[in-house]
């Protein structure tokens, strides 16, 4: 791995044997994009490949009374572009100045190449843990005319075809400047040979896949609703013509940020694609003093070309392993039980602890109690804002619960929605000018709620005051932090007029400060970031809270497209996963309770229900399922995952396998929506096995096929899932079961 200067060309060449990245300083002192891609070799100069072009209505250079009608910022691929003096185009920046202009004009001044990553100050990042697993080069850039600096960090990683990339301004000027934008990353593909992928939904329908191919003009994904969302991901593949799930060029762009943000794709009249992600410039606005300086967040792409799987799994090592951090990242997850589902806000000790025991006694490893168990909480109408026991439900408060949950061996954890307050609460009582609103104009609800105002340090102090008391008192062992609505009226009483515009950001880096602080105090606890299922499933997250609830929707057949979806981006252990009781809460399906653990196993895994409820056979299933996530989650939430049945290609089938690192152990699953007579025969081709090895297939984690068949065999003819043929004697041959089946297959090699 190496971060290469050619002073002769001032050529920089960031590459590590499997990719390449390549930009230049032009003539005119910008950063001018040459390559982005599978490695190339290198060499002193690579600017034969800028492609200096001019047409009619681009401004072309023009200095000394020289004029270059071959050179225009217009028509040359540039690494962080200013709109506006000779590009027209979309920009990265944008910079209010006290003369009213908009314009910059960031030229190179120096570098530097650093061993490893430096930190990002307040701010979720990727990080290294030796020097020699990535390198960092610093450029910076200047506008004389503004007195502001840019740097421009780019870090390449030694095991991961990835870079990550951010921006800083620092101002020196000493009537300051006003950001209006910042990118965090911004870069020129050389055409628009492209299909764009993109993770869309809604409340309960999160991370579903949709493509289309890139046309002239922006497109894009987006959120102003103060959180990720899970309307749109804050994430974007390109993918080469031809590419697929394991083969052929993709491009991956994902940010770490939790707030609004704007990831999009502007193809412009040479059919150049303009890429760049960040904050959403809507709404934002950051005034810097001279000596004060704004870094953004940061943007990782993925260059893969094992098609979309290669990139996804670039992703999940580089989330998991250096994006998580702390004690939980290298731990096995407890399995849990959540009570939201099974009780709602009818919260009592008793009816905590018989939960707690009968989940116990299945072999569960944390009890989890949810909304409902503080404050005035007996609806969501009231209670928020409110974080002390209600002692009338739990007489011994949440300690005494608490103790009892730990005596019984297992853990204890509890939920939270510290950015919320119902009018219906002390605290709103007391602090009604806490709220996020815009004073003479009426607020809105949504589930009955406000939004506290989180850009104020004050209303943060106090949620870590109530918050950090409960979790000293009580021996607990995790957090479900939830998020329950979107933002509206985003104005903060706290500021003034000319700070409005950094409302947002503040929020979300005091969401942040307030994670840090409550992780570095109890080290031990593992957080779980909720937003209503996925509304705020981020890689940002990832770096304060290793797992996430993926959705509120917990019906397996939904479950199987939505978690495919997400797992695009994000590791399977933090997809937060739970067997529901059916009929369904959501949807009202029934489905049984094999196919719900079936499903959940691909994630952080647990239920969401009342085990008393169920039949003793029931009761015997989850014993079975307890102790086969325990054997086999390390596999699951370790090893590589292949996709290997598009739900949303397939109407009707789901399917995809988990390989060891050495290949000698696999888990496969296949999921069938519906089931057809007559039904043709099915194979399910693998992936990522040793084709040299012989594989013992157990299917539904117990039965032993009777042949083992080769890697070879398996990856390309497949595993047999058709239905019934009768005349061959196979455990897994079953008759049709009828709808909403899945099949577990176990591999394992001598
Ligand atoms: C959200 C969460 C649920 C549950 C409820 C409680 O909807 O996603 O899991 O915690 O809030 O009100």
């Amino acid at each position: 791995m190496a971060i290469i200067y050619h002073e002769s060309s001032q050529t920089f060449h960031l590459t590590n044997g499997c990719i390449s990245y390549i930009f230049t300083v032009l003539k005119d002192g910008h950063l001018g994009q040459i390559y982005f891609g599978a490695a190339l070799r290198d060499r002193p100069d690579l600017t034969h490949l800028l492609e200096y072009q001019s047409s009619n209505q681009s401004p072309y250079y023009y200095v000394d009374g020289v004029e270059d009608y071959r050179f225009s910022p217009n028509q040359l691929k540039q690494e962080y572009p200013s709109f506006g003096l000779g590009d027209l185009r979309q920009g990265a920046i944008e910079v209010l100045q006290v003369n009213g202009s908009r314009y910059t004009d960031f030229r190179y001044v120096s570098h530097r190449v650093l061993n490893g990553k430096p930190t990002l100050e307040g701010l979720p990042a990727t990080y290294t843990e030796a020097d020699d697993e990535a390198e960092t080069l610093e450029i910076t850039l200047t506008d004389p005319v503004i007195h502001t600096d840019l740097v421009l960090l780019y870090t390449i990683f030694r095991d991961q075809p990835a870079i990550a990339r951010s921006a800083r301004l620092v101002c020196r000027n000493p009537e300051g400047i006003v950001l209006q934008k910042a990118m965090s990353a911004s870069i020129d593909l050389p055409d628009a040979d492209f299909e764009m992928l993109e993770l869309a939904g809604a409340w309960a329908r999160e991370f579903h896949m949709h493509t289309r191919p890139l046309r002239p003009g922006i497109q894009s994904v987006y959120s102003l609703r103060g959180h990720s969302s899970s309307q749109f991901n804050p994430f974007m593949a390109l993918l080469r013509p031809g590419a697929d799930e394991n083969h052929g060029e993709v491009y991956g762009f994902s940010l770490v940020y939790s707030g609004n943000f704007l990831v999009q794709a502007d193809v412009d009249f040479m059919n150049v694609t303009r890429v760049m992600l960040g904050i959403h410039p809507e709404g934002f606005s950051w005034p810097l003093a001279g000596g004060e300086s704004f870094q953004t967040p940061e943007a990782v792409l993925v260059y893969s070309d094992k098609g979309l799987s290669g990139m996804s799994r670039a992703y999940h090592k580089l989330y998991s392993t250096r994006l998580v951090r702390g004690y939980w990242r290298d731990h096995e997850r407890p399995i849990l039980l959540n009570n939201w589902e099974a009780t709602t806000f009818a919260i009592t000790e008793e009816k905590m602890l018989q939960i707690a025991g009968k989940a116990h006694e299945l072999g569960i490893d944390l009890f989890v109690m949810d909304d409902g168990w503080f404050g005035a909480r007996n609806h969501d109408h009231a209670g928020l804002g409110d974080w002390t026991p209600n002692y009338e439900k739990l007489p011994s408060g949440v300690k005494g619960l608490a103790e009892k949950v730990e005596a019984m061996g297992m853990r204890f954890g509890l939920w939270f929605e510290p950015e919320m307050v119902n009018e219906d609460s002390d605290l709103f009582r007391t602090h009604p000018d806490w709220i996020l609103h815009v004073p003479e104009r009426p607020g809105h609800l949504i589930r009955h709620q406000y939004v506290l105002d989180f850009s104020r340090r004050d209303v943060m102090e106090n949620l870590y005051r109530q918050m950090s008391a409960i979790l000293r008192e009580a021996p607990i062992s995790y957090v479900k932090w939830d998020m329950n609505r979107s933002m509206s009226e985003v104005y903060s009483a706290a500021l003034p007029p000319e700070q409005q515009g950094t409302v947002y950001h503040r929020f979300i880096l005091n969401v942040y400060a307030l994670y840090e602080r409550l992780r570095n105090e109890f080290p031990g606890i593992l957080f779980e970031s909720c937003a209503g299922g996925g509304s705020r499933f981020d890689p940002g997250m990832l770096y304060y809270a290793p797992q996430a609830w993926t959705s509120d929707d917990t019906d397996a057949m939904e479950r199987v497209r939505i978690q495919y979806g997400a797992s695009v981006v994000y590791p399977l252990s933090s997809l937060g996963a739970h067997v529901s009781a059916v009929p369904n809460h959501q949807l009202h399906r029934i489905t049984s309770i094999k196919a719900r653990a079936d499903v959940a196993y691909f994630g952080t895994f647990g239920y969401e229900l009342d085990p008393n409820l169920l039949s003793g056979e029931e009761q015997e299933a989850i014993r079975h399922q307890v102790a086969f996530m325990k054997r086999w989650r390390r596999l699951i939430h370790q090893g590589d995952l292949y996709r290997l049945i598009n739900p949303y290609d397939h109407d009707g089938e789901g399917a995809w396998m988990v390989v060891g690192a050495d290949r000698r152990e696999a888990i496969v699953a296949y999921y069938r929506f519906r089931q057809h007579v007559s039904a043709p025969l099915t194979r399910l081709p693998l992936q990522g096995l040793d084709p040299g090895l012989d594989y013992h297939i157990l299917y539904s984690g117990e039965t032993e096929l009777p042949e083992p068949m080769g890697g070879d065999e398996l990856m390309h003819y497949g595993l047999i899932t058709s239905d019934y043929p009768s005349e061959i004697a196979n455990p897994a041959y079953e008759p049709g079961e009828g709808d909403y089946l899945s099949r577990i297959y176990i591999l394992k090699a001598d």
